[in-house]
């Protein structure tokens, strides 16, 4: 049945309260009520028309959102309610099977979904189990302390860089005297590249800091040319406008190499490419990725395109056909399957595993729960936002941990595991002190939620319009030269 227009209208009117239609996580409620439209909601109807892009963005992903369908959704606004009936019959393979609901309730991570089944986030702990990977815990940060002379940075200090996969292999060899390289990317699937797309590169600039290494980053157009409805050629321009931020931040054009999938595919690349698709299954890939018999055959073929700059050889230009330089990738934890099949597919094929480094993931401004999208312009910061847009957002969306009136604030305290924009100031704010004393203070009452938000305001205002300085320097000729193939300056010790 599709929708009328005073449904519409009540709609509009729930979504500028409400990200989804129960609060805010996306259930299976979203899902039966996208289905009841045929077309996109018109644009007189901002906050329906956002809800809509936002669970479109999520393409199939969305029938694993948690919960049950129902037969109906009631909503009111201004004293007008309607009953919304959700009975269209179900897309194809869209029944969510009772097996499956269980799983529902559980965080779900991979490189194109995260969903946590709470506001307080995704439960790093099981995830480390489910992953088999290890946490990075004081005695590594230690040594990592003791092996560079650097105090580690704030993101390892504050657990935000949780996770890894033989970094104690990589400090082994810098205390050798031996030397390895970065590698880390970027799908580029829109033109605004949000704060969290920012962590692992912060990480990356700092490692290639510390440790004078080379590094290269992919830009993965194929990638998103295959998963998104985009065309190639958007793509492959939305490439060139993302590493004009990647540059911003500040990497050495001595030492890195940024290239576009579709622009560099070819000759010993693509030979450590083939290598890796020889030994991975279709079998193998449908159990890391869920890919099944209707996805398209370039998505089958993609991971090996992702795993190859892991290797030293992929690069001769840079590495002079040296097979065994190690890798080092730090990346957020959705990535890891990729790698997960690399490590496991490197010494078939008689090259070396890549080493890791996982971060946690930048919450969306409506709470640690749900999930950033670059397709809905308030689920986050935009390296691309004004400072008023940068406050009003913060404002109006930050999911605050305080109270509902300032005397039960005053009495209770606020809630900092809950709280967005304490979470974003543990990403941003330098100062351990006070941080810490924010904390204390918000968490005791003594401080407002309107008085944290005013911290954090100030914070990525300075940090996005300082980005939106270093960028405007970046000319298309800048691009050019960080995208050329060429030798890199380091020192080969390996
Ligand atoms: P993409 O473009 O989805 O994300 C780019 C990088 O940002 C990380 N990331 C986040 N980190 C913290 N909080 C968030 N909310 C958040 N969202 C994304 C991602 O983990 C990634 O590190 N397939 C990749 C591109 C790629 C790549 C790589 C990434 C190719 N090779 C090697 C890392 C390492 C992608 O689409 O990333």
């Amino acid at each position: 049945m599709p929708i009328t227009k005073l449904e519409e209208a009540v709609l509009d009117e729930h979504f500028i309260k409400y990200s989804y239609v129960k609060g805010f996580t996306a259930t299976q409620s979203d899902t039966a009520l996208f289905l009841q439209f045929e077309s996109a909601p018109h644009k007189d109807l901002p906050h329906l028309l956002r809800w809509y892009t936002h669970i479109k963005s999520f393409g199939s992903e969305r029938l694993k959102f948690p919960g049950c369908k129902e037969t109906f959704l009631s909503f009111s606004s201004n004293c007008t309610k309607v009953n919304i009936m959700v009975d269209k019959t179900l897309e194809e393979g869209e029944v969510v099977a009772d097996g499956q609901q269980q799983e529902q309730t559980e965080d779900f991570v991979d490189p194109w979904t995260v969903r946590a089944s709470s506001n307080k986030g995704i439960d790093y702990d099981k995830l480390i189990d489910r992953f088999g990977s290890s946490r990075i815990d004081e005695a590594l940060l230690e040594r990592f302390e003791k092996i560079t002379g650097h105090k580690p940075h704030h993101f390892l200090r504050r657990g935000i860089f949780f996770s890894h996969r033989e970094l104690n292999r990589i400090l082994n060899l810098v205390e050798a005297g031996k030397t390895f390289f970065l590698y880390t990317g970027r799908g580029p699937s829109s033109e605004a590249m949000h704060v969290g797309h920012l962590i692992p590169f912060i990480m990356t600039k700092w490692l290639q800091d510390v440790f004078d290494v080379p590094l290269v980053v992919q830009l993965t157009d194929d990638e998103k040319y295959l998963w998104k409805d985009l065309k190639l050629e958007q793509c492959n321009k939305l490439a060139y406008e993302n590493a004009k931020d990647i540059i911003a931040i500040g990497f050495d054009i001595n030492k890195t190499f940024i290239f576009s999938d579709v622009d560099f595919v070819s000759g010993d690349f693509y030979k450590n490419v083939l290598r890796v698709q020889k030994h991975v299954t279709f079998n193998q890939v449908k159990g890391i990725f869920g890919f099944d018999e209707s996805s398209n055959i370039g998505k089958i073929m993609f991971p090996a395109i992702q795993a190859a700059p892991s290797f030293s050889s992929s690069f001769p230009f840079i590495f002079g056909g040296k097979k065994d330089i190690p890798c080092l990738i730090p990346c957020a934890i959705d990535q890891d399957p990729y790698f997960r099949m690399t490590r496991d597919v490197a010494p078939r094929i008689g090259l070396q595993k890549p080493a890791l480094i996982h971060s946690t993931f930048f919450p969306a401004l409506q709470g640690a729960g749900s999930k950033m999208s670059a397709s809905d312009e308030n689920s986050s910061i935009f390296l691309t936002d004004t400072p008023n847009q940068i406050k009003k957002k913060i404002n109006k969306y930050a999911f605050s941990g305080g109270k509902d009136t300032i005397e039960e604030h005053r009495a209770l305290g606020g809630d900092c595991e809950v709280d967005v924009s304490y979470m974003y100031l543990t990403f941003f704010m330098e100062d351990d002190t006070r941080l810490e004393e924010i904390r204390r203070e918000y968490s005791a009452g003594n401080m407002l939620t309107g008085e944290l938000k005013a911290e954090l305001i100030k914070i990525l205002q300075n940090m996005i319009s300082e980005h939106q300085e270093r960028r405007k320097s970046v000319t298309d000729e800048v691009v050019k030269q960080y995208m050329t193939p060429r030798p890199l300056n380091f020192h080969s010790k390996s």
